[in-house]
């Protein structure tokens, strides 16, 4: 009889109980959905004797309506039992210790060049790691078959020779004056490749920064102005610099910038083979045939350009004297390193 099972259904939900929203929502399915128990019992309704109709017709309706209200209450009392039991996290019990990585020294140096530059007004732009000739060497006015080109053993991709992994930073000097007229004001970081034997002093992959500054009458005193601030930033204040004439197919005339030994302060010693001075970068005013092959008008504009390689100024800084510890990635040796912020 409908009226029996009525009775029996209105008991079992009087006493349902829900641990969480999800037993709710599994009890609505189990009375409330289409095929469910409250539901079906609306098609035996179907089959009541007229007469009955009504009497039956309220008490369905009834039964549907506690089943509603209560799986709607043990799906708020789920919900909000489920936060207080968020509200009850001990905020004020100690923690377990995360151990906190460090730094790497070739981020720390790298990030510490680049601020020292931005500084005085340089901004930030990097290139591809992959290149071709012209913008490694042709467009910085490396002739073809020029010794030069051995300066830096290359490695090349050899199903095609005119694609390889940069050899220097210098070329996205390139990147930046094709796509923009000066002034121009800015440092690229970057890895670069070369067919080197590793060893102690030379590894074939590391990291340079470059600078470029092109404008109106730029000269010679505004490079080593520029580049002496970065000296004494980088080294201290006490650092002394001096530049030697050098040699490079993008910048007319060339130079190499020497601090006094970080280690002996000139006296000399092991770190400096007795000189007195480390070498730390290369630099010189941008060559007119550079600004040429970029468009620009060397008539009209000049400019300096530097660069470093960035494992250098981190071995002089940090007084390390083997580069391979830099690509071990020994956490003994990585962990000695903070960063100033
Ligand atoms: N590209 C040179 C190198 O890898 C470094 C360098 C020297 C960059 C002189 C310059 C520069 O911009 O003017 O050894």
């Amino acid at each position: 009889m409908l009226i029996d099972k009525i009775k029996e259904i209105k008991a079992e939900i009087e006493a349902l109980k829900a641990q969480s929203a999800e037993d709710a929502e599994a009890l609505r399915i189990k009375y409330l959905s289409r095929k469910g128990l409250v539901t079906s019992l609306f098609d035996d309704f179907k089959a009541v004797p007229a007469e009955m109709k009504k009497e039956l017709g309220q008490k369905l309706n009834e039964l549907k309506n506690l089943a509603q209200d209560k799986i709607a209450e043990l799906k708020a009392s789920a919900n909000s039992s489920s936060q207080s039991q968020q509200n009850d996290i001990d905020v004020t019990r100690q923690a377990t210790n995360v151990p906190m990585g460090s730094r790497h020294p070739i981020s720390i140096v790298k990030d510490e060049i680049i601020d020292i530059f931005a500084r005085m007004g340089f901004t930030v732009a990097e290139g591809p790691e992959v290149e071709d000739d012209w913008h490694v060497f042709t467009a910085l006015n490396f002739p073809p078959e020029h010794p030069a080109r051995d300066m830096q053993d290359t490695f090349f991709i050899n199903t095609n020779p005119d694609i390889l992994l940069r050899t220097h930073t210098s070329s996205v000097q390139v990147r930046v004056m094709e796509k923009r007229q000066p002034p121009i004001r800015s440092v690229f970081p970057g890895r670069v490749f070369r067919n080197e034997a590793i060893s102690a002093r030379a590894h074939c992959i590391f990291h340079q920064v470059e600078g470029l500054y092109i404008a109106k009458d730029v000269s010679f005193a505004d490079l080593k102005q520029a580049l002496t601030f970065f000296a004494k930033e980088m080294f201290g204040s006490n650092v002394q610099v001096r530049l030697r004439p050098s040699y490079f197919p993008f910048t007319e005339p060339s130079a190499e910038m020497d601090v006094s030994c970080t280690l002996c302060g000139g006296k000399g010693c092991a770190v400096c083979k007795g000189s007195g001075w480390l070498e730390i970068l290369g630099c010189g005013m941008v060559d007119p045939n550079v600004l040429k092959n970029n468009n620009i008008d060397p008539n009209v504009y000049s400019g300096f350009a530097f660069g470093m390689g960035v494992e250098r100024i981190a071995m002089l800084r940090f007084g390390v004297d083997d580069i391979r510890l830099f690509f071990e990635n020994d956490v003994r040796f990585l962990r000695q390193f903070q960063s100033a912020d």
